[in-house]
């Protein structure tokens, strides 16, 4: 038995599974699905035993962990791209920058549209088709909308996609060219589009597909699960992810505790969620106390996490206070530093995932996170997402938003040589 309930502690008024609605309409806060008992006592053995089937659901990293995300009730709505199934990678060499012996990343840019979004997605846009909603939408940083389009065409269903004009990477925006949405760009920040996808939502009946939507926290439950299922469920000590409008920590924060209730792990792994210093209302938020305050013009170059007033901020304070977590944030520079460090090892992520091994850095020098402590940190974004952040760092031409040069302390630049075989020897 599935149903939505308000996360307001105050309030937790219920609805039905298959009622339309992002916010409680009796007072306004976030919904959450809850279900009944689920029995767990055979799940591990099921949930391996899947990864040798053929069958479609199976082979999704989303959908193979089912049970643990109960609200649809035919598996037949399903779109699937075969999305999760992203590795757990050993990377030396960002450890040592890290400050740490060892370091896990868990790279969510192996997804089929190149990030994260793909885990939730699938989720969402299965819920859609039950409702029989003919069209999708949503405001994006521009993985959303990559990730909404290609689901939306695989599905049959219209999307519109709403963006920061000149704020989105050219990877993302070809990402929702090519998959066929139609794309508007609006000359509005990542919040104020937010608040007009939502009138328009309302208005023309379209169904919105932001990280509000309960449904696709549901999907993105399965990163932990996964994570936790490729390491025969031992828990790490920490979970560290960068925080933008706090959908992923809201997620990561509720599969582990559901994970810890019903058995499938002994231990709650703490949660660092991570920020960029021109976009860190919840940092600031966590160290001030009293009334959350958005950060009415949001910067940085890790345009992935551009927000001001993330709409999930009570689900992630619930989430950081459940798993005694930390948030923190990091300049553009550290960001920059660290995104070449991880590409250094052979592995590479877009601006947003690097905030994750810069903010370990701190961590561990501040003594929050211990040297030998058991860490996975989540790579949210492919490195080809944002190829021109990438051609500028190494070319020394990156320039923070306010101006400032960012040093290329890692760069990495193409050298021009004559088509002459004993020139290119002499420079090697
Ligand atoms: N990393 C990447 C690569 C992202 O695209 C996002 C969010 C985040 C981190 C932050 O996750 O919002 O759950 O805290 N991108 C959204 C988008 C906002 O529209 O694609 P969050």
């Amino acid at each position: 038995m599935a149903e939505l309930i308000c996360f307001n502690a105050d309030c937790r008024a219920r609805y039905a599974i298959t009622d339309v609605l992002y916010n409680c309409t009796k007072c306004g806060g976030l919904l959450e699905a809850v279900y009944g008992a689920i029995d767990a006592c055979d799940l591990k053995r099921v949930f391996r035993e899947r990864r040798m089937s053929n069958a479609p659901l199976d082979q999704s990293g989303v959908w193979r962990y089912r049970e643990l995300f109960p609200f649809l009730g035919d598996y037949a709505q399903v779109t699937t791209l075969r999305e999760g199934n992203t590795p757990l990678l050993d990377a030396p060499a960002a450890a040592e920058y890290g400050g740490l012996d060892r370091l896990t990343f868990k790279h969510q840019g192996f997804n089929p549209t190149g990030s994260f979004k793909d885990n939730g997605m699938t989720c969402g846009v299965a819920q859609a088709r039950r409702l029989g909603m003919k069209r999708v939408a949503c405001v994006s940083t521009g993985n959303t909308s990559a990730s909404m389009a290609a689901y939306a065409a695989a599905a049959g269903i219209e999307a519109l996609i709403f963006l920061p004009h000149g704020n989105i990477s050219f990877g993302k925006l070809a990402q929702a060219l090519e998959y066929g949405a139609r794309t508007f760009e609006v000359e509005a920040n990542f919040d104020q589009i937010l608040a007009l996808v939502r009138v328009l939502a309302e208005r023309l009946g379209i169904y919105l597909l932001n990280s509000v939507n309960p449904f696709r926290i549901e999907g993105q439950k399965t990163i932990i699960f996964e994570m936790l299922d490729q390491r025969d469920w031992r828990a790490p000590d920490w979970i560290v992810l960068p925080g933008g409008n706090l959908g992923n920590t809201s997620a990561f924060g509720k599969a582990l505790r559901e994970a810890h209730a019903l058995g499938l792990i002994d231990k709650m792994p703490r949660l660092a969620v991570i920020q960029a210093e021109g976009s860190a209302p919840f940092y600031d938020f966590m160290q001030r106390g009293g009334e959350f305050r958005a950060v009415e013009k949001p910067e940085t170059l890790a345009t992935a996490i551009r927000i001001g007033d993330p709409v999930s901020w009570p689900k992630a304070l619930h989430e950081i206070r459940s798993s005694c977590g930390v948030v923190d944030k990091v300049s553009e520079q550290e960001i920059a530093d660290a995104k070449a460090i991880i590409g250094r090892c052979g592995i590479g992520c877009e601006p947003a995932s690097a905030a994750t091994l810069a903010g370990l850095r701190k961590l561990t020098a501040q003594g929050v996170v211990a040297r030998d402590a058991d860490v996975v940190a989540v790579l949210t974004g492919n490195v080809l997402k944002d190829p021109d952040y990438i051609y500028r760092y190494h070319t020394g031409q990156l320039k923070a938003p306010d101006g400032a040069r960012i040093e290329s302390r890692f760069g990495n630049q193409s050298v021009v040589v004559p088509n002459d075989a004993d020139a290119i020897a002499r420079a090697l």
